[in-house]
Order: structure tokens, then C-alpha cells, then sequence
């Protein structure tokens, strides 16, 4: 009770500013992602569709996947918590289609040139991030059929996939990252328009991990 009231009470500014942060995050997530789809020009070469769909999956789907559930900056914020969660899963469908989709892209177009696979720590953390979309694709599921988990409370697989959902979102960031070092992406852009794109995917990451333990902390001071 006296934490409710300790949260009713809390400043407002903190409440301007996670609105601002998440209005941030969805400008960057929309920026970028038209940044990065003007300046690979997809279809103009098969590889193209590499840097487009995986921008695409993460910077874009994935990131709106998860500020739907912002208190303060979710697109359908009045909406009922079941709605967010069905939107929620349709955006990350189209985000795993998306990364699928990239995935191809990158392996067809090495195998057609020749190329060795995974040489690269973006390669090598890149595969390691969509090994890890799998699986937590994969986990969610006894979150719609809930007799698949015996012996687990839904409270606690939402907790545990929130937990793991921010561990795989970080992980895309810094493979996003990685991909803005490749040879291909510094020599396509000027070197201030490289940070200004780096800062892109390392300030999503900032607010969304903002968002996710917050969420967080609120229900445990609820517990306790
Ligand atoms: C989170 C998003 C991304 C993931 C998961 C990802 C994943 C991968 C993987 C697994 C490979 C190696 C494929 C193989 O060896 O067969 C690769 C290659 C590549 N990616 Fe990405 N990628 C992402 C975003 C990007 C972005 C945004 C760019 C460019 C700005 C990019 C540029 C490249 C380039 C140039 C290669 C070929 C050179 C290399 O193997 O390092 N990627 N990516």
C-alpha cells in the first residue's frame, strides 16, 4: 500500500522524461531503419537485402514489439493488457520472418560468391543472436497454450521471458552494431555519419532496458 503511494506520488518530471525517452526510441527505431533501407538499396543487389531485412526485424519490429508494453510511450497504451500481447506477438512474427528472411539473404549470397560462413565476430555473434531468437520464440509458446508448462505459474514464465526477451534484444543491438562495423557499411557512409548511425541501435537498447526493469522493480515492490 505505502508503495503504491510512494509511485502515485512520484515526481512528474520522471513521467515526462519515460515519455520522451520512448518517443526517442520510436523515432530512432523509424529512422533508422529508413536510413539503413536508403542507403543499402534493397534489390539492388542480393546482399542488399541482408543489412534491410535484419534493420528491418530488430531495429524496427522487435523494438515496437516491446515499447507496446510501455506504460508510457505504448502506441495503444488504453488498450486491454491481452490486446498488447496479441500485437506484440504479430510484430514479432513479422521481426522472426524478417530475420529469417535477412539470414538468406546473407548465406545465399556467400554461397553463390564463394565465401567461408561465420568469419566475422558480427557473423559469429549475428548466428548467435537468431540461435537465440529461436529459442526464446520457441519458450514462448507455453505462454499461449499454458498446459505446456506444467508446474509453472504464468506470472513467473512472463517473467522469465521478459528477462530473456531483453537479454536477446540486447544481443541484436550489439550484433547491429557489429554490422555498422563491416567493411561493406564504413565505406558506404562518411565517418560522422557512422556515429550518428551507431548511437541509433545503443540508445534503443539504453531505453529499453529502461522499460523492461522497470517493469520489473514495479511488480516486485508490489510483492513485497
Ligand atoms: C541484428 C541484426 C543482424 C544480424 C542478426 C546479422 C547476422 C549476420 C550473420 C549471421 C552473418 C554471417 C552469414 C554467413 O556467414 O553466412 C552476417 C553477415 C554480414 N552482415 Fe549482418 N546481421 C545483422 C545486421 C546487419 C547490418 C545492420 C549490417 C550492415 C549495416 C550487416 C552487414 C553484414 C555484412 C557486411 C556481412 C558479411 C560479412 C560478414 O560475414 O561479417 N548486418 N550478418
Amino acid at each position: 500500500m505505502i508503495h503504491n503511494k510512494e509511485s502515485e506520488s512520484e515526481p512528474r518530471i520522471y513521467g515526462y522524461g519515460r515519455t520522451a525517452s520512448a518517443t526517442l526510441a520510436h523515432f530512432i527505431c523509424i529512422v533508422f531503419t529508413i536510413s539503413i533501407a536508403l542507403i543499402s538499396r534493397p534489390g539492388s543487389s542480393l546482399f542488399s537485402w541482408h543489412p534491410f531485412f535484419m534493420t528491418l526485424a530488430f531495429s524496427f519490429f522487435m523494438t515496437e514489439a516491446i515499447l507496446i508494453f510501455s506504460p508510457h510511450g505504448s502506441l495503444i497504451k488504453r488498450f486491454p493488457h491481452k490486446t498488447k500481447g496479441r500485437v506484440h506477438l504479430i510484430l514479432q512474427c513479422f521481426g522472426v520472418s524478417c530475420a529469417v528472411l535477412g539470414l538468406s539473404a546473407i548465406s545465399y549470397n556467400k554461397f553463390l560468391n564463394d565465401k567461408p560462413h561465420f568469419t566475422s565476430w558480427h557473423g559469429l555473434l549475428g548466428l548467435l543472436t537468431l540461435c537465440v531468437l529461436g529459442l526464446q520464440s520457441l519458450a514462448a509458446v507455453p505462454l499461449i497454450y499454458h498446459s505446456l508448462a506444467k508446474g509453472w505459474s504464468l506470472a513467473k514464465l512472463k517473467r522469465y521471458h521478459a528477462a530473456s526477451g531483453l537479454v536477446t534484444y540486447l544481443l541484436s543491438s550489439v550484433s547491429l552494431l557489429l554490422g555498422l562495423c563491416s567493411a561493406w557499411f564504413t565505406a558506404s557512409v562518411g565517418e560522422y555519419t557512422w556515429y550518428i548511425a551507431a548511437v541509433g541501435p545503443a540508445l534503443s537498447a539504453l531505453v529499453i532496458m529502461n522499460q523492461v526493469t522497470s517493469a520489473y522493480m514495479a511488480k516486485k515492490r508490489l510483492q513485497s
